[in-house]
Order: structure tokens, then C-alpha cells, then sequence
């Protein structure tokens, strides 16, 4: 029988797919200035502007035509290594994405959009009862979503899914069970110590200030001004237009100038990711990044293990002295990094210690876990945060902005994101040990204020391959390792044994 269907051409293939990321990327603008510009009365109607958008995009890629087509594609033998894996990325995701019916993507959006609404209304009342019934109504979608998209063992796995790869409940909960131990431990021995002093960084620092020391900063470090923007939001995020524009936001704390540095030096990992991206792989899967955890774990590196680091700090201590003379006064480099680096329970997860954090995602872990199972009322919600934040940090948390209202990723419909930050921190301890045996002298460049042969090192290992490889098979080529805690732990404990004066641990047999 004679084919009379047309056949897709890798080049016809290319300008659909790019045609799409338009309309994506269209659709990523007005969710940018809705979080950084755009004045209150106009969100009602951006809500449906971007409600549109996102099933015109869905519907587009979900043409079962095209589904067929990519098939068809996929068996043509002329296309190379990489072409390939973009075909069949596509291929898989489509099939992903048309699990979803139209109807449910349109409802999706309304809700999430109706959520955000009513999670800054609670915030404002510090009230969780305000936002709980929206919450229960997108725990309900999210579990009718996993059902659409086909789980096995437990329901969450599909959620976790959409945002790493492979990520299953099993795998998470052997990792966070062999984290537990050896950072509890650790813990109680710093707890042990005498606490290290953040005065410095607790003083009156002018926001005007601080904002041009973040510029400065910025551009020391690597981010290239040509191809992206700062500005400020509540909620700091990085996000882009494709990788010749992306967009980062910072926030101001007056009192805190450790506030502002970290969450700009985060949000600077994830853009310098973006900013490596091939451009001309744009719209296709190898001109994306490959998964949340490891997006995150560039935002970490270069956060923690850069940015927490004796070397970072004794090379930027002048920097801070210089625009803020009054209030360094008296102090060194050391002062400051053993201020950045104070560890001690806390109620908020973004201005966690790098120790105390892995509780934090883990509390929010196994709540998730236990919400899409359906066995936790979502009015209990509050209750059973508070026994957990008193169960693993040792801390009464005084109310609902400060405890189970403080992350907006409920409200934007993300389940399943929050285990990708332990991941993403496991991760970047992971690379940049991997980094330190094969950039010598590496610690001697950061002190000097030199990042760019550790950021040509993860140009060429991470962000140059889009999604070409997954977290697992990038973190095998680049550490010769699967995913293993211990270069973490290994990571930490040096550093507070430093910082804390612990003693040196006897080594096991
Ligand atoms: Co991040």
C-alpha cells in the first residue's frame, strides 16, 4: 500500500518545535513581569492570558498527527546522534503531555492561577484556613494528574517524574534515610560547640547599596549582562527566554546583607546554566536543561560551595568593604565566612544552613508523600508541620506564614519539586569535588577572584549537552559515581571542623 501520509523532515520537525518554544517563551514573558512589574489591578485578566497561552501550547504539542509523524521520523537513518535524541525526547514527551486532556490542562491553570491568589491572601492573614480549600481542590488534581499519567508502586512517583527523571519514592527515601544519621550527628556535635557570630551581616545595610553591590558581584562571577537582567521580586527565581535572555530576581533584606548575596549568587547558578545552553539547539530538548535537580545544583554550587567558601569570601571581603566601610570595620575576610556559614535551626528553607536544609525538604518530602496518598486531611496540614519542624530541628513554629504557608510551590501546583533541592545540593557537592580534581589549584582561582575556568568546566560538562544525558549518566561521566552522599558529607564535615573547631573523627575501618 502506498504511503500517502506526509512524512515529517527533520528541518519541518525543527520550525515546529521552535514554533512551540514561541509561544512557551511568549507565555514565560507575562509570567516574568506578572512577578516583577506588572501592577496588581492587571491580574485578573494576566491569569487568562496566560491560561490561553498554555493550552494553545499544549494542544499544538499534542497533535496526534505530529505524534505519528515523530515516530515516522525517528526511523528515518539519516538523522545523527544528536538530532535522534531530540526526536525521541520529543516523541516521549508528547506521549507524556497528551496523557492530559485538554480540558484538564484549561482547569489545571485556573485553579493554580486562583490558588496563588488565595495562598498571598492567607499569607497576609497568616491564616493557613484560607488557603486550604483551594489546596485540597489541586491535591485532588494533582492525584487525578498522576492517574492521567500512569504510576506504579505510589502515586507520587508520576510527580516526581515530571521534574527528575527516574525519581521514584524508593530511591528518595534510601537517600534521605542514609542523610538522616550522619547529618543528625553532625549537628549535635556543632550544637556542642560554641556559636559562631553574624553580626556582621546583621546590620543596617542600605538597599540602594546592596543592590549595586549585586550588579558588581554579578558581573565579577561570570553573568553575562548581554544576555539577561536583574531586577527584584518577593520571590526571587531565574527564568528565560532562551538562552540569549535570562532573567534573574533578587530580593532586599536591610537588615541582612547575607539575604540578598546568597539568593543572588543562587539564582546566578541557575542562569549561568541557562546563559551555557546551545543556542542553536533552541526549542528542541538538547537546547534545554536536562532536569530540576540538576538545574538546581548549578543554583547550589555556586551558592554553597563557591559562595560559602574561605576562598569566595577572602576574595570578595574587600568588595563588601569597599561599599559598605562602616560596617566592616574591625572585620576580616574569616569573620564574615564563618558568619555565612552560622548553622542553627530555622523556620524558613530558603535562609537555611547547608545542614539544617535537607530537614526542611525532607518535612515537606514526606508530607507530599502522605497528602497524595490521601491519608492526611489537608486541614491537618498545620498540625502535622508543627510536629515535624519539633521532631527533626527541635523548634516550635510560632505560626502559618512562618511554617506551612512559606513556599509558593504548592500554590503554582508543584508536587514533587521540593526533594530536587536535596538533590540538586547532593549534586553540586558532588561536580565540584569532581571540579577540584580536575581544575588544579581551583581554591587558589576562587580566592583570587577568577571563576572562569570552573565555569568552562561546567560549560563543557553540563551545560553544553541540553538534555542529552540524564542526571544519573552526567553525574557518572563527571564523577565516575552514581549519586552518592558522601562527597557531600565528606564536603561538610570539612567545613565545619574548620568553622566549629570539631574534633577530628576517628576514621572507620
Ligand atoms: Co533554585
Amino acid at each position: 500500500m502506498p504511503n500517502t501520509e506526509t512524512t515529517l523532515t527533520y528541518p519541518q520537525y525543527t520550525s515546529w518545535m521552535r514554533e512551540l518554544a514561541d509561544l512557551r517563551y511568549a507565555n514565560a514573558v507575562l509570567q516574568w513581569d506578572q512577578e516583577t512589574y506588572m501592577p496588581e489591578a492587571g491580574a485578573e485578566r494576566r491569569s487568562g492570558q496566560i491560561a490561553t497561552l498554555s493550552e494553545l501550547a499544549h494542544r499544538f504539542f499534542t497533535d496526534p498527527q505530529k505524534a505519528k509523524e515523530l515516530n515516522q521520523l525517528l526511523a528515518d537513518n539519516s538523522l545523527d546522534e544528536k538530532q535522534r535524541k531530540n526526536v525521541s525526547l520529543t516523541a516521549e514527551d508528547v506521549s507524556q503531555q497528551a496523557k492530559l486532556p485538554g480540558d484538564f490542562v484549561r482547569t489545571m491553570s485556573e485553579t493554580v492561577s486562583k490558588s496563588f491568589q488565595a495562598w498571598m491572601d492567607a499569607r497576609k492573614a497568616n491564616n493557613f484556613a484560607v488557603f486550604a480549600p483551594l489546596l485540597g481542590k489541586l491535591i485532588d488534581l494533582k492525584k487525578k494528574e498522576a492517574d492521567y499519567l500512569g504510576w506504579q508502586a505510589h502515586p507520587y512517583n508520576a510527580l516526581l517524574n515530571q521534574y527528575e527523571k527516574g525519581c521514584t519514592v524508593s530511591m528518595l527515601d534510601a537517600t534521605f534515610a542514609s542523610l538522616r544519621a550522619p547529618l543528625s550527628a553532625l549537628l549535635a556535635k556543632i550544637a556542642a560547640r560554641q556559636q559562631v557570630s553574624e553580626s556582621i551581616v546583621k546590620q543596617s545595610f542600605p538597599e540602594e547599596t546592596q543592590w549595586q553591590f549585586s550588579m558588581d558581584l554579578l558581573e565579577k562571577m561570570g553573568f553575562d549582562f548581554r544576555a539577561g537582567r536583574q531586577d527584584k521580586s518577593t520571590h526571587p527565581f531565574t527564568t528565560n527566554f532562551s538562552a540569549h535572555d535570562v532573567r534573574i530576581t533578587t530580593r532586599i533584606d536591610p537588615n541582612d546583607l547575607s539575604n540578598m548575596t546568597y539568593s543572588t549568587i543562587h539564582e546566578l547558578g541557575h542562569a549561568l546554566y541557562e546563559q551555557g545552553l546551545p543556542d542553536a539547539e533552541y526549542g528542541l530538548p538538547l537546547g534545554e536543561f536536562t532536569s530540576l535537580g540538576i538545574h538546581e545544583s548549578q543554583s547550589r554550587l555556586w551558592e554553597n560551595n563557591v559562595g560559602r567558601s574561605l576562598s569566595w569570601c577572602s576574595s570578595f571581603f574587600p568588595l563588601i568593604a569597599h561599599y559598605f566601610p562602616e560596617q566592616c570595620a574591625g572585620a576580616n575576610a574569616e569573620t564574615f565566612y564563618r558568619a555565612v556559614n552560622r548553622v542553627q535551626p530555622s523556620f524558613i528553607r530558603t535562609e537555611a544552613d547547608e545542614l539544617t536544609y535537607h530537614f526542611h525538604v525532607m518535612i515537606r518530602y514526606e508530607l507530599e508523600k502522605t497528602l497524595m496518598e490521601g491519608s492526611l486531611p489537608v486541614n491537618d496540614i498545620p498540625a502535622y508541620w508543627h510536629a515535624a519542624y519539633k521532631k527533626y530541628l527541635g523548634i516550635e513554629v510560632p505560626d502559618d506564614k512562618t511554617g506551612c504557608l512559606q513556599d509558593v510551590h504548592w500554590s503554582h501546583g508543584s508536587f514533587g519539586y521540593f526533594p530536587t533541592y536535596s538533590l540538586g545540593s547532593l549534586y553540586a557537592a558532588q561536580f565540584f569535588g569532581a571540579a577540584e580534581i580536575a581544575i588544579p589549584g581551583l581554591q587558589k582561582q576562587l580566592s583570587a577572584g577568577n571563576f572562569g575556568q570552573l565555569l568552562n568546566w561546567l560549560r563543557q560538562e553540563i551545560h553544553i549537552h541540553g538534555r542529552f544525558f540524564t542526571s544519573e549518566e552526567l553525574c557518572k561521566r563527571i564523577s565516575g559515581d552514581t549519586l552518592n552522599i558522601n562527597w557531600f558529607m565528606q564536603y561538610v564535615k570539612e567545613k565545619y571542623r574548620f568553622i566549629y573547631s570539631l574534633e577530628e573523627e576517628a576514621i572507620p575501618s
